[in-house]
């Protein structure tokens, strides 16, 4: 047991974790020190706050949720500038976790209040010549580390000694992030699996004469009910024409009988993200046009899963997703041109403009690169990522008319596995019989 009296929010993954992290990105740093900030907090208006987030990379190293803290990984120590404890303060914002817990619980070698970092910090970076910070994501903060770094200019020539440049720590991090661990995993997959039961619950309430809100209203319940944070981005709620906005958010309109739905709305649990997209008649029933244009999305959208393994090449998903669609644009009269030229051309952009996939962990659209030395990475076991192919017809005369207004898309989280791939996001329905059968079948549905 604690010996400190404190109501600290401990993180879900083992301390020892964190400290493999820690000692993994420090094998990377050689003898200089990286400093990394928590997140401001943010104002609302006025005086109200947005509810407060951890900085993913933060998160990622310390498992310490509280703002105004600042984690300094030195070759030998890790300590940690948290908030001090207030008796006064914690009556009005909540319970903080101290200097003396921020050892005890989250392993940090020294720990001090954030109040003594002006006096402090100058004598730990004394001993190193190269500071890896992350500059231009908090300007207040980036001038306290100019300060710092100004300070040294002058030392440096007496002493020859503190830092005299600084280096991006997400070049490694952020490669670190992008192989997920078995008990990050664990995390995805609980979010994807409440994910999951918010759309289907979503999918049996819907029906003509709701309002998007109410879709989404009942997706954030389900969420939080789950143990879910919060959602992972704004929920897209997109009805009728609105299916057709990529970033539609106001989810506003009231949905009509003959609308397609289009739901992109994906939770985050204990700081890991899923992101799921279905797309469902509000009445039930696709009409002839509808359903022709679903089903080549799901046919690029199921190709494209079915790539997934390792060894590919991360476009090689896209590609993919991307010969199934124009296929069916030119065989339903949408593109005139032959297949070769027609993707030459990116003929198909004009209905299906975004990319196919993102990575996925801490940050919905996380952190990697997608391309190294200029070449589109391979796929390995660990990574996560979306597959989430769309087609968005506008309203324009020169579309077949059928289909004009339409928007489609089809999302699922996918994980790389030795063996291929597991696709985090199975239990939730996308065939079009299963989509008819449970939209509208309003009852307290779970897939848990
Ligand atoms: N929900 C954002 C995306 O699908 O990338
Ligand atoms: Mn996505
Ligand atoms: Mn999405």
């Amino acid at each position: 047991m604690p010996s400190v009296s404190t109501s600290c929010n401990l993180p879900r993954i083992e301390r020892s974790e964190y400290a493999q992290r820690r000692k993994q990105f420090r094998s990377h740093l050689g003898s200089a020190a990286a400093l990394f900030r928590s997140a401001p907090l943010l104002v609302r208006s006025n005086d109200a706050e947005y509810r407060y987030r951890q900085d993913s990379d933060f998160y990622y190293l310390t498992g310490f949720v509280e703002p105004d803290a600042v984690c300094l990984l030195l070759p030998e120590k890790y300590v940690l500038f948290v908030r001090p404890r207030n008796k006064e303060r914690e009556l009005w914002e909540g319970s903080r976790c101290g200097p003396e817990a921020a050892k005890e619980l989250f392993g940090a070698d020294e720990a001090y209040s954030i109040d003594e970092i002006d006096e402090l910090l100058p004598m730990y970076l004394e001993h190193v010549d190269l500071l890896y910070y992350s500059l231009g994501r908090d300007e207040e903060f980036d001038r306290r580390v100019f300060r710092w770094l100004r300070h040294f200019r002058t030392v440096r020539q007496r002493s020859g000694r503190g830092p005299y440049g600084v280096l991006d720590p997400s070049e490694v991090l952020h490669e670190m992030r992008l192989y997920k661990s078995s008990e990050e995993v664990k995390l995805i997959r609980q979010a994807a699996k409440i994910s999951a039961a918010a759309h289907l619950e979503a999918m049996a309430a819907c029906r003509p004469g709701m309002y998007e809100f109410e879709i989404e209203a009942i997706l954030e319940h389900r969420f939080r009910r789950e143990g879910a944070n919060a959602p992972a981005y704004t929920p897209i709620v997109g009805s009728g024409p609105n299916a057709t906005i990529l970033h539609y958010t106001a989810n506003r309109r009231r949905m009509m009988d003959g609308d397609l739905l289009l739901v992109d709305a994906g939770a985050e649990y204990e700081y890991y993200c899923a992101d799921i997209t279905r797309t469902y008649p509000v009445n039930s029933r696709f009409t002839q046009p509808q359903r022709e244009l679903y089903e080549l999305v799901l046919r690029a959208q199921k190709a494209a899963i079915e790539t997934v393994r390792p060894g590919v090449r991360f476009d090689e998903v896209h590609k993919c997703a991307v010969q199934v669609l124009l296929e069916g644009l030119l065989s339903l009269g949408f593109v005139k041109a032959d297949l070769e030229a027609a993707l030459e051309n990116g003929l198909y952009r004009r209905y299906y403009m975004h990319r196919t996939s993102h990575w996925l962990g801490i940050d919905v659209h996380d952190v990697g690169k997608y391309m190294l030395d200029g070449v589109s990475r391979t796929l390995e076991p660990g990574m996560v990522l979306t597959v989430e192919p769309g087609l968005y017809i506008p309203n324009e005369e020169d579309v077949p008319e059928r289909y004009r207004g339409l928007g489609i898309r089809i999302e699922d989280d996918v994980l790389v596995t030795s063996a291929g791939r597991e696709v985090l996001t199975e239990g939730l329905p996308k065939e079009i019989e299963e989509l008819e059968a449970m939209v509208g079948r309003y009852e307290t549905l779970s897939i848990v």
